[in-house]
């Protein structure tokens, strides 16, 4: 039976395809990186893959404990089928120790320990930036209801507590992710379940050991080698085993940068 349909939408790592039926989606992983909202611009051979690998493992833990997801199956290297969902507008971002944004926003040094784990919201748009924004504008603009946003900090709290230990468990601090939510109808029932990816390139992972960045900051700041680095956090997962796992690839082609 062929899975993929029709495209239906083209983000800036993902495409989406009709699933095989109506209530499911076809996510294929691009190798396209992007960075300040597109403005820096690369393809890098193998990210795709390594991304479904990882998201598809990290969904599926957190299916086990409980947590509801959008996640059915892996299809291919690239592909994944998931349940179709009506996406919150809302980037969900956890920080445990400073980095990235806050750092710019209050002045904090990265890698300072915060006073406690910090869950912030951003409105998804790419016009407007994904601006920071209070819970307030949520409720007052109903982009969630009370209900759906005390689901969404609870289980924020949930993931973040396995994602912690799940990292630690292999020498990798978690530093700070990013998720996003959306509505899954079922019938009259509608309920909150965890969407899109988590891979790192919504996170930020440091080793333990040596501070290094295994990340998107890879290619945000040109730290280093994204795919190694990538790779490195598969390896530890105990996804890749043998070295011809590992994506053959050419160098990172830039596309646009600023
Ligand atoms: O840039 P900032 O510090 O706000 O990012 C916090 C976390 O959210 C990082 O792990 C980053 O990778 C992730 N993020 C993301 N997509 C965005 C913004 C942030 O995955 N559009």
């Amino acid at each position: 039976m062929k899975s993929r349909g029709k495209k239906l939408y083209e983000g800036k790592a993902k495409t989406l395809y009709e699933g095989p039926d109506p209530d499911t989606l076809v996510v294929h992983f691009k190798d396209d990186a992007t960075a300040y909202n597109a403005e820096k611009h690369a393809i890098i051979e193998g990210k795709g893959v390594l991304n479904n690998r990882i998201s598809e493992l990290i969904f599926t833990r957190l299916g086990e404990i409980g947590i509801p997801t959008h996640f059915i199956k892996r299809l291919n290297m690239r592909e994944q089928l998931v349940n179709k969902v009506e996406i919150i507008p809302l980037e969900v971002i956890v920080r445990n120790v400073a980095a990235g944004g806050i750092c710019k926003l209050l002045g904090l040094t990265e890698g300072e320990a915060l006073p406690r784990t910090i869950i912030e919201y951003c409105y998804k748009d790419d016009k407007l930036g994904d601006p920071l924004i209070s819970d307030e504008h949520i409720l007052a603009f109903g982009w969630a209801n009370p209900q759906e946003l005390d689901d969404i900090v609870s289980m924020t709290m949930r993931i973040n507590d396995f994602l912690t230990g799940l990292f630690a468990g292999i020498g990798i601090r978690l530093i700070d992710f990013k998720i996003e939510y959306g509505r899954q109808y079922d019938g009259d029932m509608v309920r909150v379940v965890l969407a899109d990816e988590i891979s790192p390139d919504s996170c930020r992972l440091w080793d333990v050991e040596t501070n290094r960045k295994l990340d998107k900051d890879n290619f945000r700041r040109d730290l280093g080698d994204l795919v190694d680095a990538y790779s490195e956090v598969a390896k530890r997962l105990g996804i890749l085993h043998g070295k011809n796992e590992i994506p053959k690839r050419s160098k990172p082609v830039l596309v646009k940068s600023d």
